[in-house]
């Protein structure tokens, strides 16, 4: 009850669109993390979908791997189209900054035409894989049980998944949000262990958020960043979650990133318009949270 009021609270004094959370069962494990969360090396990720021609990424994957150089206590990735990751690797040689694709079948090789590999990923240099993103989810038909079997194959491959989760507008709307991400964390993570988990970065993505120009507010991100973390304690241990980094995607730009950054629950943003362009981009690396 404590907490419901404590979200109202939270949720009456914003300005962006925040649409209500009923809490939900899992409400009640609310934790605090504040204490580990020091520990925790942010992560920025750029997710550039399907934009930019070979020539554009190769000069924004320069300047980003510039602005990384100068934010020493952050990681820095970009998950770019499958056409660019040799050469972005080569534009990234020598940086800190993490080449990243945005999807892997989960077969090791064979007639599956247009599929691309974890070991194809590996072998050109990439370090992080999105997994789960809800435009794979709504625009391809990935579902949560897929979205499992590329979890399993990319930390088997030796590699760091990224697991998108994040609620419909309807289902925030109609107090579903905690449930969403429950059974999105369950399902895709089935047969993920603690020790698998150090290859698992969580990035919490309202869907209503991405490319809506509507960020939830940082309350409203921190209610289920925190809640997320505590369905590790559950699941995990109070040692994983605390370990865990869970970013926070959905309109993230840099007005926008000191304040998400000072949440206690958010160890980081995947950016996807904002990670187009160095301007926007570069500031969020250098984020000082407010
Ligand atoms: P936007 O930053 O464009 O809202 O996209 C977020 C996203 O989907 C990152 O994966």
């Amino acid at each position: 009850m404590l907490y419901v009021v404590v979200s109202a609270l939270l949720l009456g004094g914003s300005s962006a669109y925040a649409p209500g959370v009923s809490a939900g069962r899992a409400a009640v494990s609310m934790r605090s993390s504040a204490l580990s969360m020091a520990e925790r090396t942010p992560l920025m990720a750029g997710n550039w979908k399907m934009n930019l021609l070979l020539p554009e990424a190769i000069a924004l994957a320069k300047d980003v791997a510039a602005a990384a150089a100068k934010s020493p206590k952050v990681d820095v990735a970009v998950c770019v189209p499958y056409p660019y990751l040799v050469p972005v690797a080569e534009a990234l040689k020598g940086s800190k900054v993490g080449l990243g694709a945005q999807d892997a079948f989960w077969e090791t090789a064979g007639a599956y035409t247009a599929a691309v590999s974890t070991g194809m990923l590996k072998s050109v240099g990439s370090k992080y894989v999105l997994a789960g993103h809800s435009e794979r989810r709504a625009v391809f038909g990935d579902s949560d049980a897929d979205i499992n079997k590329k979890v399993l194959k990319i930390i088997a491959e030796g590699l760091t998944c990224i697991l998108c989760v994040g609620e419909l507008k309807e289902e925030r709307e109609s107090g579903e949000t905690f449930n969403v991400c429950d059974k999105q964390l369950t399902a895709g993570l089935k047969g993920v262990s603690a020790e698998m988990m150090t290859q698992i970065v969580i990035a919490y993505e309202p869907v209503w958020a991405i490319g809506t120009g509507l960020t939830a507010t940082p309350e409203i991100a921190q209610e289920t960043h925190a809640y997320i973390r505590s369905w590790f304690v559950e699941n995990y241990s109070q040692k994983v979650a605390d370990a865990v980094i869970i970013q926070y995607g959905g309109s993230v730009n840099a007005g926008n990133v000191d304040k998400l950054m000072a949440c206690p629950d958010i160890d980081g943003a995947l950016v996807g318009g904002a990670s187009l362009k160095i301007d926007a981009f570069g500031p969020i690396i250098a984020f000082k949270p407010l």
